[in-house]
């Protein structure tokens, strides 16, 4: 596997933004990757923002990374606006991500995906 080197990858690792679980979201989802592995996210909205935003995986270290740049991304955005993330918006963020490694962004932004539909479908939205 390629050295993890890129600057942003090692501060999202050193220190996951918004990693961890939420008691009473208003969306949530559970997804299980291509690889087996999970990415749980956790949304609050608030007036059509999201005020705060979570996630979990047991996944890899770069999937942690997708993860808490998914997240930061998200974060004070309408939910317009965060359903137009897509996981190339997350790869040009980790720009030596290679690229056995897309999946773990594609399931970082898929995750957050249902979670606002899981959010927006509780609501009759
Ligand atoms: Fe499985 Fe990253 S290696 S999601």
């Amino acid at each position: 596997m390629k050295k993890i080197s890129s600057k942003i990858i090692v501060e999202h690792l050193a220190q996951p933004k918004n990693f961890g679980k939420m008691t009473k979201p208003d969306g949530a989802a559970l997804v299980i990757g291509q690889c087996g592995d999970t990415m749980e996210m956790y949304i609050k909205i608030n007036d059509g923002k999201i005020t705060e935003v979570l996630f979990y995986t047991d996944g890899c270290k770069i999937t942690t990374a997708c993860g808490s740049i998914a997240t930061e991304m998200v974060k004070g955005q309408t939910i317009k606006n965060a359903l137009k993330l897509s996981p190339a918006n997350v790869i040009d963020k980790l720009h030596d991500l290679l690229g056995s490694n897309v999946h773990c962004a594609i399931l970082a932004v898929t995750t957050l995906h249902k979670a606002l539909a899981d959010y927006l479908l509780k609501r009759g939205l």
